[in-house]
């Protein structure tokens, strides 16, 4: 089985058309978006539209997709994040509002568990950022792999079968027999990590294999789109520099 993961699309439509393209060359049996379909970019609609659109699609929840349900709250937003889930309201006008609130915080079959932030209190979107978060969510799976996205920003912890835990930046990497992993798959449509190109990330469960891939994209169009949306023009400029 072929896994595409993905995640924090961020309604950048230019970006997710890139990703979706790039993986056509992957032979992908199965995708999974590990959140944050919306918020920032200017196509929330057709977003949700395409990803929803790919067979057999798993769909994890993100904190701004809920956010725009009222799920969870807003007050530790920053303003241009606020900003956009009202603006993405607007825009949405309620169509999704069901398909959003019926979103389940994580996925787990026998090769790999997937979530937005953290198995720790998935509801509460802590980041995968440090050591000690990561050796607590080890302790909460028992596949190969967890995948993880919400930081923007990609790589990988290894537990080795001795306990020890490093941290990788991005990637490809074959699982270790005995050792397992959080891999944290980076964003589709806002990448947080100096590379302003689109990640995406492909597992194949025959052979081991994790690949954390990046793929070009038109950002100048995406950030047109958000200025001209009204959106804080911020959201647009750092899709130039992917930070
Ligand atoms: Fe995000």
């Amino acid at each position: 089985m072929r896994f595409g993961i993905f995640s924090d699309v961020h309604a950048n439509l230019e970006a997710l058309h890139a990703v979706l393209e790039a993986y056509q060359e992957e032979r992908i049996d199965t995708y999974i978006c590990a959140g944050d379909i919306v918020g920032y970019g200017a196509n929330p609609f057709e977003c949700i539209k395409k990803i929803t659109g790919l067979p057999g699609v798993i769909i994890v929840a993100g904190n701004h997709d809920w956010a725009v349900v009222d799920l969870v709250k807003t007050d530790y937003f920053n303003d241009y994040a606020y900003e956009a889930i009202v603006w993405t309201r607007r825009e949405l006008a309620g169509i999704f509002d069901d398909f959003l609130k019926s979103l389940k915080l994580y996925f787990r079959v026998s090769d790999l568990i997937a979530v937005h932030g953290t198995l720790e209190y998935p509801e509460k979107f802590h980041y995968m950022i440090d050591f000690a978060t990561a050796k607590s969510n080890f302790g909460m799976f028992s596949q190969n792999a967890c995948f993880v996205g919400h930081t923007h920003s990609p790589g990988f912890f290894t537990k080795e079968p001795g306990g020890d835990i490093s941290f990788s930046r991005g990637g490809e990497f074959k699982i270790m027999s005995g050792a397992q992993y959080i891999v944290n798959v980076g964003s589709v449509g806002q990448p947080r990590d100096y590379d302003s190109r689109a990640a995406y990330c492909v597992f194949d469960t025959e052979t081991g294999e994790i690949a954390i891939k990046r793929v070009q994209y038109d950002r100048e169009k995406a950030r047109q789109k958000i200025i001209a949306a009204g959106l804080p023009r911020v959201l647009g400029d750092r899709l130039l520099t992917g930070m």
